[in-house]
């Protein structure tokens, strides 16, 4: 699956960008929340994922929380209309208990690891989660070089999941680093910069998802 992260879509024209990039087939919006705490940067909350719904209320909207303190936001979120949360296992000492809040609060829950945090880091969460998010870059900006080597931490988590689990990888996916992306594992790619600086959508997703989609959606 192609994850479209709206941080770098034009802001000015949200809901048109949204519309376009689901028009040009990506199975997913990703909403990237930083705090200017966890991450060095602010970006967007639960009034722009609330907007993004009304705007597109078929699209399965990916929030990911680059937060220090994520349990404050599950309900935000679900009242804005999310289907899925991740949240960073560098914040919590468990991930069980906010995996909980979030399937409670109605949506799927997901634990990421960033780039220096070793798999170990996820504890349950890589038997309970419904998705785990490997950073190929350091969170905080669009646009960062791909770090090649996550995809060993992708390749490690890849045969401990069961076939309904998701792995995702965000950060400087671009045509190239995809293939290697999906031949070590992933299923669905996180990309901002490569689709929304593309002229052409449909065809850059087209060469994201390369031969091989699961199709398989996130439960809700
Ligand atoms: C990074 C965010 C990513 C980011 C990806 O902190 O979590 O989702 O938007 O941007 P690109 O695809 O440009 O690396
Ligand atoms: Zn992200």
């Amino acid at each position: 699956m192609v994850a479209a992260s709206i941080l770098s879509a034009d802001f000015g024209y949200l809901a048109r960008q949204c519309r376009e990039v689901l028009d040009a087939g990506a199975d997913l919006l990703h909403v990237d929340v930083m705090d200017g705490h966890f991450v060095p940067n602010l970006s967007m909350g639960p009034a722009v994922c609330e907007a993004v719904r009304r705007a597109c209320p078929e699209a399965t909207i990916d929030v990911h929380l680059m937060v220090t303190d994520p349990s404050a936001f599950v309900a935000p979120f679900a009242a804005a209309g999310a289907d899925h949360v991740t949240f960073h296992a560098e914040v919590v000492p468990d991930p069980r208990p906010l995996m909980a809040a979030i399937r409670h609060a109605g949506m799927s829950a997901g634990v990421a690891i960033n780039p220096d945090t070793p798999v170990d880091r996820l504890g349950p969460a890589i038997e309970e989660a419904d998705m785990l998010l490997v950073m190929s870059v350091h969170p905080g900006f669009s646009g960062q070089a791909f770090i090649p080597g996550v995809l060993e931490k992708v390749r490690t988590l890849r045969p401990r999941l069961r076939p309904s689990q998701r792995l995702e990888i965000d950060g400087g996916v671009h045509r190239q680093s995809a293939a290697a992306c999906v031949a070590a594992g992933v299923d669905v790619l996180v990309t901002a910069s490569a689709l929304f600086g593309s002229k052409d959508y449909a065809a850059e997703i087209v060469a994201l998802r390369g031969a091989r989609s699961t199709g398989v959606a996130l439960a809700r």
